[in-house]
């Protein structure tokens, strides 16, 4: 009886915790912003979708439908809490950056049981995805705000997250070191900034093996079917986006605009006044690392059901074993990168 008396203040007091009103939301706000409340979201009255790839905005249903709720994003948010010491028995003030329609936000709530998250994206269509699925769950009620600005304006005041966290962000904005400016500032000294990036060592292995898969398609007379077709545009998506922060006359067109590499993630930890930045492989399984990466693709570019030629799926299990763990470790086409304020 006195347990479950317990259990039951517990669980009011996690409730209590983790629940933000209209007004505490509005405190943490820039003194230059303004918003308007629709429906449970908070939109900047200067809202506008600059530079920002039509799969956010007209397509956001076909975008939501493939990358909604993948189970994978919690085991991802797991492990970036891990490698970054989070404690999760804290109640913690979070931002989530490009948050979609709310993978990672969900993840976040999972995993930080006490803590309060808010949900960030310019798309107002994406986050209506995410609210209403929100208004679904009675574990989330009152758990999650959400607001949609565009990270390149100073929406929220100095030092008010203790952790921010963003899964593929950085990648989609025109100008990541000035949209991170703000970011960082919005930060505790303290806090973490935890970023899941495409990495340019990793993703220049991954233009290897899809050459290698083209060589193999072509050795089975494949090389107009889909998969082909997909291995040459990524390809070329990945060479166009080397060479951060070079801005390119097309930059702005690409979804994906940038694979970051180490020298110029140091630069923007100094730059900003952050403490070195750290960064670890996004991938868990290191051994099938590549092979992960290609079915990922797959999946996500809509070829989920295409059928993998044996003769492909070789040349990908060879490329793995080809390269040891040890080096996969420093070469991971995805990486969990912390930033320390
Ligand atoms: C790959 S998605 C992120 C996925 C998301 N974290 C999840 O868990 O599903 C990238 C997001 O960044 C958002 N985005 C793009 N440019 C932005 C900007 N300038 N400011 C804020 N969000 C932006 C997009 O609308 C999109 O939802």
């Amino acid at each position: 009886m006195f347990r479950f008396a317990r259990k039951l203040a517990r669980a009011a007091h996690i409730r209590a915790s983790a629940r933000m009103d209209a007004s505490m939301f509005t405190a943490l706000l820039n003194e230059s912003v303004s918003v308007k409340e629709q429906d449970g979201v908070y939109f900047d009255s200067q809202w506008q979708p600059l530079g920002v790839s039509r799969q956010f905005i007209e397509d956001a249903e076909t975008y939501h439908q493939r990358y909604f709720a993948r189970a994978d994003f919690v085991e991802l948010i797991d492990q970036c809490l891990t490698v970054a010491g989070v404690d999760r028995k804290e109640a913690l003030q979070v931002l989530d950056i490009g948050s979609g329609s709310g993978s990672s936000v969900f993840a976040l709530c999972e995993l930080l049981p006490i803590s309060h998250v808010i949900a960030s994206d310019i798309s107002p269509q994406l986050l209506r995805f995410l609210s209403d699925f929100a208004k679904t769950r009675e574990e989330l009620k009152g758990r999650i705000s959400t607001c949609c600005f565009d990270l390149h304006v100073p929406f929220f005041k100095q030092n008010c997250f203790d952790l921010i966290v963003g899964a593929a962000i950085l990648h989609h904005l025109v100008d990541p070191a000035k949209a991170l400016k703000n970011v960082a500032a919005a930060l505790k000294p303290g806090g973490s900034l935890i970023l899941v990036e495409p990495l340019e060592a990793g993703s220049l292995l991954l233009t290897i093996l899809f050459e290698k898969v083209l060589i193999a398609l072509k050795a089975i007379d494949q090389e107009e079917g889909a998969i082909a077709g997909l291995m040459r545009a990524m390809r070329l998506d990945i060479q166009s986006r080397l060479g951060v922060p070079v801005l390119k006359p097309f930059t702005a067109d690409l979804d994906d605009k940038w694979v970051f590499d180490e020298p110029y993630l140091q630069a923007l930890a100094e730059e900003l006044g952050l403490s070195a930045v750290e960064i670890h492989p996004g991938q868990t399984n290191l051994e099938r690392v590549y092979e992960t990466s290609f079915r990922s693709l797959l999946r996500v570019s809509g070829n989920a059901e295409a059928e993998i030629p044996p003769i492909v799926l070789e040349a990908v299990r060879e490329f793995d074993e080809g390269i040891s763990v040890d080096l996969k470790q420093k070469m991971c086409p995805t990486g969990i990168i912390i930033f320390r304020k």
